[in-house]
């Protein structure tokens, strides 16, 4: 039987949080719903942040409680701190991520904190996580690369990674978040992360800025990682990154897994109508 490889699905969230129009609730929510019947087991759809910080974001609760729930799909949302955890339950979501950095320049721009600040203020999150049965995932971002600070040592990337692992993280998504990373790159950064997190505990979040995303799943896959995060459509970027391009695009993913004889679940046919209608929501509507 085929080996199975997750496809954590990023297009409403890393997807529609980096648009330059403020796409309608009611598009997210038909995104989102035509996603859940493409065979993804997860989906993040949405982030609890603060609406100063990314106004994209805004209508988180309205699209959660606009989406229509298949069985067996995971609805994950992404939080900062646990206002945005509160949130994030209060609108039902079956997983939360939160989200450090490698770099501490990204962190102060991203989350307006140190990273060994940002640790602490996961704590809480965990905390209210595990009383409530609810799983959390955490990214690490510029695992190899930092638009400020330039290239990140792998060992910094692993010291994070390891934190968040400690303190009860489920799954650690390790992101290339301005898509610089190269196969030799990501395959020194894991190499240092498998020292402290097993395979089985992370995830691959490579942007494709520079097409380097799919050789990256590649050696991601040769060190057994076997979930990887893509966007439907290509879609995403981080407000806080410039120059970061899309989200590895889910088709792409989806096809290089089925043509190395991996299982991911997925159905093309319908992938592709929801990636019709993802890259629609990046135009303006006359
Ligand atoms: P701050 O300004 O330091 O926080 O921002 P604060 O506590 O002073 O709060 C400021 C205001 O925001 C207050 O409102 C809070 O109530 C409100 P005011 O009193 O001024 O009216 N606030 C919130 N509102 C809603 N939900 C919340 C929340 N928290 C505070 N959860 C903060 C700190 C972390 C809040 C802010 O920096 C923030 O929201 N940052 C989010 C940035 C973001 O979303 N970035 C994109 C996602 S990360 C990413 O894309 C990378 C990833 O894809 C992986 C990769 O590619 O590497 C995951
Ligand atoms: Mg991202």
């Amino acid at each position: 039987m085929a080996e199975f490889v997750r496809i954590f699905e990023m297009g409403p969230r890393d997807g529609l949080q980096n648009e330059g129009r403020l796409v309608p609730a009611a598009e997210k929510t038909r995104l989102v719903d035509m996603l859940s019947d493409c065979g993804l087991q997860k989906i993040e759809t949405t982030s609890f942040v603060s609406p100063k910080w990314v106004p994209q974001m805004a209508d988180a609760a309205e699209v959660m409680a606009g989406i229509r729930r298949a069985r067996g799909v995971v609805y994950a949302v992404l939080v900062p701190n646990l206002k945005g955890y509160k949130a994030a339950r209060a609108a039902k979501a079956d997983e939360v991520a939160v989200f450090a950095s490698a770099s501490e320049t990204f962190s102060r721009m991203n989350i307006n904190c140190s990273i060994a600040e940002s640790l602490e203020r996961f704590r809480p999150v965990l905390a209210a996580a595990a009383a409530d049965g609810v799983p959390v995932r955490a990214y690490v971002s510029c695992v190899t690369d930092c638009p400020y600070e330039g290239p990140t040592p792998p060992a910094t990337a692993a010291r994070v990674a390891a934190e968040l692992f400690k303190i009860g993280c489920y799954e650690i998504c390790l992101g290339d978040t301005i898509g610089h990373g190269t196969p030799p790159t990501i395959g020194a950064m894991l190499d240092a992360v498998l020292k402290e997190v097993p395979p089985e505990n992370l995830a691959g979040h490579y942007h494709d800025t520079k097409g380097w995303a799919l050789d990256n799943i590649l050696v991601s896959l040769e060190r057994s990682l076997r979930t990887f995060d893509a966007a439907v459509g290509g879609l995403g970027g981080c407000p806080f990154a410039p120059g970061a391009k899309g989200n590895v695009d889910t088709l792409a993913v989806a096809a290089m897994l089925a043509g190395r004889g991996y299982e991911t679940g997925l159905d093309m046919g319908r992938l592709d109508e929801a990636a019709r209608f993802a890259r629609g929501l990046r135009k303006e509507r006359p």
